[in-house]
């Protein structure tokens, strides 16, 4: 038992001197918040990383708090690939439980387990810039795109990264509710992965971590896909395996790699301390998406 404490801590060694001085974003939320045992697991990772010199920046979702808080007011929810549709009443509930509610609780949690934690919204330090989504759907080769107006959903135009490299000097753990400001102030809700994804390019962060509430990506028969290149990924895009909020997730993970950060993994948040087992340990858990296969010559961590 010592003797698989003191292996499990050696094999983190490697991981540590790579991650240590580097920033890696967390997306964190939503459906990986499931009960009080997780999250404190959850809190006490990022109280962990940052005390042994990693910089992480929690960015998180709340799909199913905001749910909640409208079906408890009367509103229907409707999604649109993976996306909530946002008039302006659901507009602010949406940012009433993200930027209150959600954001708070998780500034609270990381704090009483040691760390500073400090809650942000896209509209403090103007973080996240936004413009309006424009979603179309293919209709066949002859007929234009139906468009789909899915009203106040926002895609990311700029992170302004300012107060981020200020909080990396400091003790500070930055805390995200993804909420944008468009050019003439209105709120936009993002999808909350397109955000993380966004922060760790505009960082260039080590890794990106999408904590979801699923083992990874699973593929056509339902088992966990473990490593895929990006170019893997994008055939996954074509076809019809990648279902609701996993469409944004892939597609951010995409991008992510494709701007220079160095590997994304989705990974279960239902695993207790599921960010220090993606980290530290040789296997990983969850799915990891990276811009090519490493050879095996070069010593990398490649997943069986
Ligand atoms: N091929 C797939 N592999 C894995 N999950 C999939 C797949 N297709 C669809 N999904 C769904 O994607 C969901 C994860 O995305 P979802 O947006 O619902 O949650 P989240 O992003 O973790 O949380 P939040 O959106 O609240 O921040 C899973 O619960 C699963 O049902
Ligand atoms: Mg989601």
């Amino acid at each position: 038992m010592m003797r698989d404490t003191a292996s499990l801590l050696i094999e983190a060694l490697p991981y540590i001197r790579q991650f240590s001085g580097k920033t890696i974003v967390i997306k964190y939320g939503g459906h990986a918040m499931k009960d009080e045992a997780l999250k404190e697991s959850f809190a006490k990772d990022v109280v962990l990383m940052k005390y042994i010199g990693i910089h992480p920046v929690v960015v998180h979702g709340g799909g199913p708090q905001i749910g909640r808080m409208l079906e408890r007011v009367g509103k229907k929810s409707d999604f649109r690939a993976g996306m909530r549709v946002t008039d302006e009443d659901t507009m602010d509930v949406v940012e009433m439980v993200l930027a209150g509610k959600v954001n708070k609780e998780i500034v609270a949690l990381i704090n009483r387990h040691g760390g500073r934690a400090i809650g942000l919204s896209g509209k403090d330090g103007q973080l996240i810039e936004a413009r309006k989504m424009h979603l179309y759907r293919y209709q066949g080769d002859d007929q234009p795109p139906e468009i789909i107006d899915i009203g106040l959903v926002g895609e990311v135009r700029r992170i302004n990264v300012e107060i981020l490299k200020v909080l990396e000097q400091s003790r500070v753990i930055p805390v995200i509710a993804p909420v944008g400001v468009g050019p003439d102030g209105e709120t936009y809700n993002i999808n909350a992965d397109l955000v993380a994804g966004s922060v760790a390019s505009a960082l260039n962060a080590e890794k990106l971590l999408l904590m979801t509430d699923v083992p990874g990506v699973l593929d056509g028969a339902g088992q966990l896909i473990s490593s895929m290149t990006v170019a893997e990924a994008a055939d996954l895009m074509q076809d019809e395996t990648l279902k609701g909020g996993m469409i944004p997730k892939v597609q951010c993970a995409i991008d992510a790699v494709q701007a220079g950060v160095r590997k994304v993994a989705i990974v279960d948040g239902r695993i207790p301390h599921s960010v220090l087992l993606e980290l530290f340990t040789d296997s990983g858990i969850g799915t990891e998406i990276v811009g090519r296969r490493p050879r095996r010559d070069e010593g990398e961590r490649t997943r069986g």
